[in-house]
């Protein structure tokens, strides 16, 4: 499996020969100037909620690669109004693709359309492969909900939101990871807009103290498992 980080929430994640896309907010992210939406390999999109952060690119990039976008009933829904196909799904049910399993579980934060639109409740992702298991949090709060998580299955990575503010914060990830029982913790949703900036180094170091291992990819780089 691998993983490349596209800046704020955004992930592109290789698992054999299919291309999984996460939460796009690409080209509203100055930071991510230098990576091309039309450059992407895509099959499958993955939406954790509705927020402008999350879905930007997802209608541009859906209809020019025609990937399946794959999220909660109401996005799905909202997404299938453009023409674009989905694969509905809502929180603790899970899913076999021919990638792997994907389980929609549960996220505290909240999912409006840009326009105020209701856009379901927020979610997280685990995807289960053959070779790896991770988990994609999405926009959460810490929540008791993760404990549920390792109890089903042990995760090879977690990727969390630390930029505070608007999701967890740092202290709240490390207890984060205790919950989903996960040494090895991606980093996201940091450092793009002014509310959610942090420091990457002392960031790592919290981490570590918790023997932990926090990992910070630059936009465009990847990390394999
Ligand atoms: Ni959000
Ligand atoms: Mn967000």
């Amino acid at each position: 499996m691998n993983i490349t980080f596209l800046g704020h929430a955004s992930l592109h994640i290789e698992i054999d020969n299919t291309n999984i896309l996460v939460d796009p907010f690409i080209t509203g992210n100055p930071k991510a100037a230098h990576i091309n939406i039309d450059d992407l390999k895509v099959d499958f999109i993955l939406v954790t909620h509705a927020h402008q952060d999350h879905i930007l690119d997802v209608e541009a990039i859906a209809k020019r690669t025609n990937a399946v976008i794959v999220s909660n009933y109401e996005i799905v829904t909202h997404f299938g109004k453009l023409d674009i196909e989905g694969h509905p799904m809502n929180h603790g049910g899970a899913w076999n693709f021919d990638f792997g399993k994907v389980k929609y579980v549960n996220a505290i934060h909240t999912s409006s359309f840009p326009d105020g639109s209701y856009g379901g409740q927020p979610g997280g992702f685990i995807i289960e492969t053959k070779e790896k298991t991770i988990y994609i949090a999405g926009d959460t709060a810490l929540t008791f909900d993760m404990k549920l998580i390792p109890l089903q299955t042990t995760l090879d990575l977690a990727i969390l939101p630390i930029g505070d503010n608007f999701t967890m914060g740092i202290d709240d990830a490390i207890l984060a990871s205790d919950f989903v029982e996960c040494n090895k913790i991606l980093g996201y949703h940091f450092d793009t807009f002014g509310y959610i900036e942090i420091d990457k180094e002392a960031a790592k170091r919290q981490f570590l103290d918790k023997g932990k291992e926090l990992l910070l990819l630059e936009i465009g780089e990847s990390l394999t498992l």
